[in-house]
C-alpha cells in the first residue's frame, strides 16, 4: 500500500482555513488509516445508504446520487482486489474513500459529506463492524457447545474425580463436567445477543454532534442499514463507545472460560494426570526432549486472555475522562476492538478443535476418582439416610472411617466390616453398596447433579436450544 506524504499540501477535505500542510509528526500521530482501512466495506455500504436517503429527501439529485453510489461500489472493487491506494496525508478510511470518489466522478462526490460528519460516520462504519463480529461469535460459541455436547453424550458415564481447591472432592462424570462448560460458554452466547441489541441502533445523521437542519429521514438509513431504528440522542450517539466496551467485555468474560478450560487441559494433559491426550493436530513437540508433547494451543489460548483483558482496560481508560461529545481519543478505539476479536476468535477455534480432537482416557480416569477418599461423603450420606445419624455425627464417623483406612494404606470400600462397626456399630455390609464411585455418581440425581440420567436430562435440553 503506497503512502503518498505530501506535507506542503493543506488536507484536501478540511484544509480550506489552513495556510500549510501538518508537521510529519502531526501526520503520523493523527493518521489511522494503518489500522481503520479495516472499516472500508462498512464505510462503503454506509454511504450509500446515505446518498440513497440524500436522493430520495431531495436533498440531492437522482443523478448525483447515481453517480456516488456507482463511483462507491467502484471503490468497493479497487479495495477488495488490492488495488486502491491508500494515502496516510488522507488520515482515514473516510477520507480515503471520498478523495477517491472525486477523482472518479468529479464535483458530485462533494454532495456526499451533507447533512453528515466524520463522527457519526465513524461511529456508523464501527458499530456495523463490531455488530458482525458479535454476530461471528456468537456462532462460533455455538460451534464450541455443539463440540462440549457431543463430547458429554459419549461421557455421561465416565466417571472422574471433581475437584474443589483441586484436590479431590467427590467423584462426577467427566460428562457433567463437559456441561459445566456449556453453560459457561452459553451464558456468554446470551451476552453477545444482548450485546447484539444494544447497539442495534443506527448512529448515521446525529452529524457532527447537534443533529442537522437538512430534511433527513433517520429512518430509512437505519432501515436500509439493516439496525432496528436510529439513536435517539445526536450528542451521546457520536459520544458513545459502549457498543465496542461491551464487545470487548463480552470477550474478557469469554477469555476467562477460555482460559480456566485452556488450564484444566493443560493439568489433564500432564503424564501425571493422563485424563486426556491431545491430537497432534493440536500440540506440539520440543526440539530438545524427545518425548514431549505440548499443550502449546491450550496454554496460547490462556495467554490471549491477557491481551485481551488489556484491550479493555485501554477502551475505558481511553474513554473515562472524555467530556462529551466526539474526542479524538476516541480513534483508539479501533485497534483495541481489532486486536481482542482476532485474539478471540482464533481462542474459540482453537478450542473448539483441541475439545473434538483430544482422547479421554477413561481408565486413567475411573482410577483417580476412586482415590483420595473420595466417596467419604456417600458414607456419612448412607449413615443419615439408614442409621438416623444426624449428618454433623455422621460426618464425625466417617472421619474415624477415613482415617483408619488412611493408617491401613487402603481405600474406604477395602476395609473390612468389622473395622467400620468397630466405628460405628449400626454399619451393616449394605454400605458397600454405597462405597463404590458408579454407585455416587448415580446417587446424586438432584437437578443439575452428576448423576447420568441428570447429565443426560441437561443435554437433551441444550440440544433443544442449541
Ligand atoms: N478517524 C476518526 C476516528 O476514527 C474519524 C472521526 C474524525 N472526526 C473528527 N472530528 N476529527 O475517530
Amino acid at each position: 500500500m503506497a503512502d503518498t506524504t505530501d506535507t506542503k499540501s493543506s488536507n484536501q477535505m478540511w484544509g480550506g482555513r489552513f495556510a500549510s500542510g501538518p508537521d510529519a509528526i502531526m501526520e503520523e500521530i493523527n493518521a489511522s488509516i494503518g489500522f481503520d482501512k479495516k472499516l472500508f466495506a462498512q464505510d462503503i455500504r454506509g454511504s450509500i445508504a446515505h446518498a440513497t436517503m440524500l436522493a430520495h429527501q431531495g436533498i440531492i439529485s437522482a443523478e448525483d446520487k447515481d453517480k456516488i453510489v456507482h463511483g462507491l461500489n467502484t471503490i468497493l472493487s479497487e479495495i477488495e482486489s488490492g488495488n486502491f491506494e491508500f494515502s496516510r496525508r488522507l488520515e482515514d478510511i473516510h477520507m480515503n474513500i471520498e478523495a477517491r470518489l472525486a477523482t472518479l466522478i468529479g464535483p458530485a462526490a462533494g454532495r456526499l459529506h451533507t447533512a453528515r460528519s466524520r463522527n457519526d460516520q465513524v461511529a456508523l462504519d464501527f458499530r456495523l463492524w463490531v455488530k458482525e463480529e458479535l454476530e461471528k461469535t456468537e456462532k462460533m460459541l455455538t460451534g464450541l457447545i455443539a463440540a462440549f455436547l457431543d463430547r458429554a453424550e459419549e461421557h455421561a458415564d465416565s466417571v472422574m474425580p471433581g475437584f474443589t481447591h483441586l484436590q479431590t472432592a467427590q467423584p462426577v462424570t467427566f460428562g457433567h463436567h463437559c456441561m459445566a462448560y456449556v453453560e459457561m460458554f452459553g451464558r456468554d452466547r446470551s451476552r453477545v445477543r444482548h450485546a447484539i441489541e444494544h447497539l442495534d441502533e443506527s448512529p448515521i445523521g446525529a452529524a457532527a454532534l447537534a443533529g442537522t437542519g437538512y430534511p433527513i429521514d433517520r429512518h430509512m438509513t437505519a432501515k436500509a442499514l439493516g439496525f432496528r431504528e436510529p439513536t435517539r440522542n445526536s450528542i451521546d450517539t457520536v459520544s458513545d463507545r459502549d457498543f465496542a466496551i461491551e464487545f470487548l467485555s463480552i470477550a474478557a468474560i469469554t477469555g476467562m472460560h477460555l482460559s480456566r478450560l485452556a488450564e484444566e487441559i493443560v493439568i489433564w494433559s500432564t503424564p501425571q494426570f493422563g485424563f486426556v491426550r491431545l491430537s497432534d493436530a493440536f500440540s506440539t513437540g520440543s526440539s530438545i526432549m524427545p518425548q514431549k508433547k505440548n499443550p502449546d494451543a491450550a496454554e496460547l489460548v490462556r495467554a490471549k486472555t491477557g491481551r485481551i483483558n488489556g484491550s479493555l482496560v485501554a477502551l475505558l481508560t481511553i474513554m473515562k475522562g472524555l467530556p462529551l461529545a466526539y474526542s479524538k481519543d476516541m480513534q483508539e478505539d479501533k485497534e483495541q476492538v481489532f486486536d481482542a476479536a482476532e485474539s478471540l476468535e482464533l481462542a474459540i477455534a482453537a478450542m473448539t478443535g483441541m475439545v473434538r480432537d483430544m482422547t479421554v482416557n477413561t481408565a486413567r480416569m475411573k482410577a483417580a476418582a476412586g482415590s483420595g477418599f473420595s466417596t467419604a461423603t456417600d458414607l456419612a450420606d448412607w449413615l443419615v439416610r439408614e442409621a438416623g445419624l444426624p449428618f454433623r455425627d455422621a460426618h464425625h464417623v466417617t472421619g474415624r472411617a477415613v482415617a483408619l483406612a488412611e493408617g491401613k494404606g487402603c481405600d474406604l470400600a477395602e476395609l473390612p466390616l468389622a473395622d467400620l462397626q468397630a466405628i460405628h456399630a449400626s454399619i451393616t455390609d449394605k454400605v458397600y453398596d454405597v462405597l463404590t464411585v458408579e454407585a455416587s455418581v448415580a446417587s446424586r440425581k438432584s437437578f443439575g447433579g452428576t448423576a447420568p440420567s441428570e447429565v443426560r436430562r441437561q443435554i437433551a435440553f441444550w440440544r433443544a436450544r442449541n
